[in-house]
């Protein structure tokens, strides 16, 4: 102890904020979203109502799903200028650092909803969960040097999305139904989850008065860390590097329990979760259904299950509680839609946003708010005088 200040390791495992948000149990494995069970949300809902449930605390009633539903489909085109911003990128540029500078210019547009009016709030939520699989599509678009196709008002939330990202303006899209569903039901589970690095950050930034846009940026910034939300870009990178290499996964499992150059099994563990995460568990039962669309992976489907086995059977995993968390599957099924793996994080982006907002909402509407100030413990010299040039060595 120095002072009033307990220094705590594990400091993101205490309580420093309330929410009504989301319950998760980490020891049993117990993920709800303002109390419905994930595995309920995966099954009946779609993504569009989970983030009206998550915002707005209630599931909507099938009038005020239909108008929420309609009020973001009118708002998911992109001010024209902005078709520009994306030609400044490089080629090559990953599409997370696009979409977190595209979250600030998207700021300059929206003047109207950087203040903490409820108006304000309402139009930049709406925006917000419009606007930013469109910026998605059209970095990605970007980066193959490909046309950046207008929404298309006709077609539901996931299936713009998609069509965005894949479609040509010289054809019309086809869509798999398959994969239509396995991305609604990835973008719920990744919807919310309480107090982790990137929704703290969004916390911690919007506390001191700053507008949505720019603490979600900080957000999707935070998330891009290969330990948070890159892990699942990690994962396929980990898992190609094994085939590559040609190494037998008992081998690579005893690099990364010798902790050789550092190597974790990526996807595996968790701050919270000290049992199996109940999204890995969903995730997998669809990787098989999506998976069997692209033949050609499933020997990474295979790999990803035998490393899977391997670890829950080796004491070192289960004396560390080390299961598979939402990132162990997730990047299979992305690359067989289609997204190649630096689009991962861009997608984990997209479900997280209402979490963000409800966040940012819940810790703005506390009107005992007081701006983010974490304590540190100081442990660096004692006071000493100051010597002049000449006299150091
Ligand atoms: C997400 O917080 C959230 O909710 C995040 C998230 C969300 O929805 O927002 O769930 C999304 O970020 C999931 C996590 C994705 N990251 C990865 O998959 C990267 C690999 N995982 C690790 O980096 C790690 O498990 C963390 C960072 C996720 C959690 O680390 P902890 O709980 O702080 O555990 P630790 O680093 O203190 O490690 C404890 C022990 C150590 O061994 P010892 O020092 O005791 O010998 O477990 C070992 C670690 O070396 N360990 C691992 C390991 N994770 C921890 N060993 C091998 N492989 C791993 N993946």
């Amino acid at each position: 102890r120095t002072g009033n200040v307990t220094y705590d390791p594990g400091f993101a495992n205490t309580a420093s904020t309330k929410s009504a948000i989301t319950f998760i149990d980490g020891d049993a494995g117990i993920l709800r979203f303002r109390g419905y069970p994930i595995e309920q949300l995966a099954k009946q809902s779609t993504f569009l109502e989970t983030a009206y449930l998550v915002i707005y605390g209630e599931l909507p009633s099938a009038q005020q799903l239909s108008e929420w539903e309609d009020r973001i489909r009118r708002k998911t085109m992109l001010d024209e200028r902005m078709r520009e911003f994306f030609r400044m990128f490089p080629r090559r540029s990953h599409p997370m650092p696009v979409l977190a500078s595209g979250l600030m210019m998207l700021s300059t547009f929206s003047f109207d909803s950087l203040n903490d009016t409820p108006e304000g709030i309402e139009k930049a939520t709406e925006r917000l969960l419009a606007k930013v699989p469109t910026l998605a599509a059209y970095g990605y678009k970007n980066s193959r040097g490909e046309a950046m196709l207008y929404p298309d008002n006709s077609l539901s939330y996931i299936e713009n999305f998609l069509r965005m990202s894949f479609g040509y303006p010289t054809e019309p899209y086809e869509f798999n139904d398959e994969i239509t569903r396995a991305l609604d039901v990835l973008l719920i589970l990744h919807a919310d989850h309480e107090q982790n690095c990137s929704s703290s950050t969004v916390r911690l930034i919007g506390s001191s008065g700053a507008n949505i846009y720019a603490s979600i940026a900080g957000g999707v910034n935070a998330l891009s860390g290969p330990l948070h939300g890159g892990a699942n870009q990690a994962v396929l990178e980990m898992l190609e590097a094994i085939r590559a290499s040609g190494i037998s996964v008992k081998d690579y499992v005893q690099q990364v329990k010798d902790k050789k150059a550092g190597i974790k099994l990526m996807g595996f563990g968790h701050r919270i979760y000290k049992n199996y995460d109940p999204r890995a568990a969903i995730i997998k039962q669809h990787a098989d259904a999506v998976l069997r669309l692209k033949e050609g992976r499933r020997d990474l489907l295979n790999l990803a299950t035998e490393l899977e086995q391997t670890a829950l059977e080796d004491p070192y995993f289960q004396e560390r509680k080390l299961y598979p968390n939402v990132d162990f599957y997730s990047g299979l099924i992305y690359e067989a839609m289609g997204f190649p793996k630096e689009m991962f994080t861009v997608l984990f982006a997209i479900g997280r946003l209402p979490g963000w907002i409800a966040q940012w909402r819940e810790m703005r509407a506390d009107p005992g708010r007081k701006i983010g100030r974490p304590r540190q413990v100081y442990v660096g010299e004692p006071e000493r005088a100051y010597v002049p040039i000449e006299d150091r060595t």
